[in-house]
């Protein structure tokens, strides 16, 4: 980066500033603007950072153009197919596929850690039945720096290392919980003779009274739902984790915050909404009315499931999510699911619309995730939590990259003012 001798030019009132421009490994350049205030006194503005990058990373890279989405250069269609979620956490988080060894030890330290402390037992039970269970996780997770002292200190590699693993293990555990919690019955505690997969559905779906059989096919598709929501460079939610600890906040409160930020429709919320979107619509002859709406600049209405800020081409996430889809379905016999048949033909109208095609707006992962999920038994209010356990990996891994970053600043955008300016205050019995 620093070998770049290339510079943009700024012209600003006469004056000339030049700008460095880094070429990445791939992707568009970047013109470095850091210094701009400080020679030019001006700000550059980008609300939704939509031409702004916030850090330079070496973990995911999206082509948004060709549908491409990389972990540290492995095509997501391949690790979705080849290898497992667990295999893809230590891709993320240390850069490297594990050797044999490696991912058996790696395996040992998160299955130990899946346990919770005994006490935040009594944690969960302070919340509402009738509470979300994405509240519920906020709160458990912030709550972690209270129970795990012993890995708050972020300028101690090793207590790093500990609060990274507790996280990956742990939040199967705190999602099944707040689910069990949730519909009344007893809380699930992991077997670590499970894989991390079939040990997540026999939290959730186990109950003391009798016996709970993992099927492989169902855990090998939870697994895939993980895998391909592990990460995605700096979206909102990582945003929000990397923002969080540029101020030295303890990791279970920046991962705390990026599961506050993903609850969000327009982020992790959308495969909840999706569903409820796909329900409402009910049946195929409902679809042109739905688009319709979707196209009405005066509705605020938008198909949920569809567009993303970087893919302007399918979401490769989303063509892996709806094979899985009809495997999981045609496993359970429910191949005629309506709701699957909304989705499948609305889709098929979608793609027909130069509307959406001109727009670029395509499924994205969001899509068919709800539909597999539901068919597995869970209620749309667990869809959001599923994709946070998913996500974990992806914010502890940017997270730590961030923290071991030489250049590291605390994060603190400036502002295009539009306020008024100063006026003397006026006592209230004159106003
Ligand atoms: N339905 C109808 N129109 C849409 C949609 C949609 N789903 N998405 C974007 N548009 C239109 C939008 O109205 C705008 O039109 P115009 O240029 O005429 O004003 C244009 O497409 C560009 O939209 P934008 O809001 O400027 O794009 P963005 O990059 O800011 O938003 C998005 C991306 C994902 C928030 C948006 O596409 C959306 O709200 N989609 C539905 C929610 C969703 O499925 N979210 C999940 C994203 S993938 C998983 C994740 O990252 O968490």
């Amino acid at each position: 980066m620093a070998d770049d001798t290339r510079t943009a030019r700024l012209e600003i009132e006469g004056k000339s500033h030049d700008l460095p421009i880094y070429s990445p490994t791939a992707g568009p350049d970047v013109i470095d603007i850091r210094k701009l205030y400080s020679a030019a006194g001006v700000f550059t503005y980008d609300p939704g950072f939509t031409s702004t990058a916030s850090c330079d990373s070496t973990i995911t890279f999206i082509d948004g153009d060709k549908g491409e989405l990389l972990h540290r250069g492995y095509p997501i269609d391949q690790l979705a197919e080849k290898s497992h979620f667990l295999e893809v956490c230590y891709l993320l988080l240390y850069g490297e596929l594990p050797s044999p060894a490696q991912l058996e030890d790696f395996e040992g330290r998160v299955t130990n850690h899946t346990m919770l402390h005994e006490q935040m037992v009594y944690f969960f039970r302070g919340f509402r039945r009738d509470a979300h269970p994405m509240a519920i996780m906020v709160g458990v997770v912030g709550a972690m720096s209270a129970f795990y002292h012993d890995s708050t200190d972020i300028s101690d590699p090793w207590q790093r290392e500990v609060a990274s693993i507790r996280m990956i293990a742990k939040m199967p555990t705190i999602a099944a919980w707040a689910y069990k919690y949730s519909i009344g019955q007893p809380f699930v505690y992991p077997r670590n003779d499970l894989d991390y997969a079939s040990n997540f559905l026999r939290m959730c779906f186990a109950v003391p009274a009798e016996d709970y059989e993992v099927n492989p096919i169902l855990a090998r598709a939870m697994d895939r739902i993980f895998t391909l929501h592990a990460d995605h460079e700096q979206n909102a939610s990582t945003s929000t984790v990397r923002l969080a600890s540029s101020s030295g906040a303890n990791p279970f409160a920046c991962i705390a915050a990026g599961i506050a930020c993903l609850w969000g429709p327009a982020h992790g919320g959308a495969n909840q909404a999706c569903l409820e979107m796909l329900r409402e619509i009910g049946t195929p002859d409902q679809i042109p009315e739905y688009i319709a709406r979707a196209k009405d600049k005066d509705d605020p209405f938008r198909l949920m499931g569809f567009g993303h800020r970087v893919y302007k081409n399918f979401d490769p996430r989303a063509k892996v999510m709806k094979q899985s889809a009809d495997e999981v379905l045609e496993l359970l016999g429910v191949e005629d699911n309506p709701t699957l048949q909304v989705a499948k033909e609305l889709e098929k109208q979608a793609l027909a619309d130069p509307f959406f095609t001109e727009k670029k707006l395509f499924p994205n992962v969001d899509f068919y995730s709800g539909i597999i999920l539901e068919a597995m038994g869970f209620p749309t209010s667990m869809f959001t939590p599923i994709f946070a356990v998913s996500r974990t990996i992806g914010w502890i891994s940017q997270w730590k990259e961030m923290i071991t970053d030489p250049q590291l600043k605390i994060g603190r955008p400036r502002q295009l003012y539009q306020g008024v300016t100063l006026r003397d205050y006026v006592d209230i019995e004159n106003r």
